[in-house]
């Protein structure tokens, strides 16, 4: 038995909570074990910026502690319980909700399982008494779907939301196996007036069921969404990049690697090289390189003499 946890950023009852309450009955009647919770219910406040979880793992004062006393941990908890991480958004201007990105901000550098692994290999390292250790659970392999719900009828309208919403399962290592878009929601009063979205949803569950059930990793870590070919990045299975004008690259804005564009018979075709796709910061090497990027230069910060009074200036600007 499993743990499958569903998070959802849409209107009580209404249509993202629906979808994710379907696939955790589907999951609990395979025997999992199911939780459901609406981060908008609970008092998360949003990041201020402090950088004092970074700055705890990196210095070994603490696991990436907020400086937030708020409900998130009882998020935390559960996410960190979980085998399994559904999450749902409601489209907000093509883009998932405001309390969506709240969310991943406060699961950001803190939750990140580069940070956390090697603060945890130095800090056995250093050895002595009481040595700080981060929450097993975090060390727990994780697989994850997303949902987003957009009530325009075209999906035009809802194309960045399931590329941001990777950024849920990105710091904290979830390995994405499906995802969905269901677009045109406004056309109906309720997702249970439209069949086909609710057997997406029984076809999500199956998806979670295979790959808990899965008894090796590549099993349980492989892409089981329905548009199979329908993207052009192998790692995430979305098709949001960066176009380099003048050049034939292209980078994919969600996974934040390298690949060429081609022209075969007037047709695109998108090449990412091994050695990118196993960079993808969907993967422990991609965050781990992150990791490394800040350790060395972000946390070694130079200092701008005089800084106290080159602000002066600015202080009062425009107030
Ligand atoms: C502020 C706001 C912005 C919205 N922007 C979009 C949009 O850009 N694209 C879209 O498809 N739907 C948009 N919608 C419609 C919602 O996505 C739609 O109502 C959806 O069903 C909400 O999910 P829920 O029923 O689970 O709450 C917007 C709704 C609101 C309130």
């Amino acid at each position: 038995m499993s743990k499958v946890l569903a998070l959802s950023f849409g209107r009580k009852m209404s249509n993202t909570d629906v979808f994710l309450k379907e696939v955790l009955l589907k999951c609990q009647e395979a025997g999992h074990e199911i939780k459901f919770m609406r981060p908008d219910d609970y008092d998360i406040r949003p990041c201020t910026g402090c950088c004092a979880c970074v700055g705890g793992i990196m210095s070994g004062r603490t696991n990436g502690t907020c400086i937030h006393k708020d409900d998130f941990h009882l998020i935390e908890d559960a996410f960190y319980d979980a085998d399994c991480v559904l999450i749902g958004s409601p489209v907000y201007e093509t883009s998932p909700s405001g309390t969506f990105k709240t969310f991943c901000d406060r699961m950001g550098p803190s939750h990140d399982l580069a940070f956390l692994t090697e603060a945890k290999k130095e800090r056995l390292a250093r050895g002595g008494e009481n040595v700080l250790l981060p929450d097993e659970r975090v060390f727990k392999p994780r697989i994850g779907c997303l949902v987003g719900v957009g009530g325009a009828m075209t999906e035009n309208w809802t194309i960045m939301t399931i590329p941001i919403m990777y950024e849920s399962m990105m710091s904290s290592g979830v390995d994405v196996i499906d995802t969905h878009m269901y677009y045109g929601a406004m056309e109906v009063d309720h997702i249970l007036g439209v069949p086909e979205q609710m057997a997406r949803a029984d076809k999500m569950a199956e998806n979670v069921i295979a790959a808990l059930a899965a008894e090796t990793e590549e099993e349980r870590t492989m892409w089981r969404g329905v548009d199979e070919d329908d993207y052009a990045c192998p790692v995430c299975h979305q098709s949001l990049f960066k176009v380099h004008q003048g050049s034939d690259r292209v980078e994919c804005t969600i996974c934040g690697i390298d690949g060429k564009v081609e022209l075969k018979d007037g047709k695109i075709h998108y090449v990412f090289s091994e050695k990118e796709q196993a960079r993808s910061r969907m993967k422990y090497a991609g965050k781990l390189e992150h990791r490394n990027e800040i350790a060395h230069g972000a946390m070694t910060q130079r200092k701008t003499e005089n800084l106290r009074a080159l602000k002066e200036k600015y202080l009062h600007v425009g107030e």
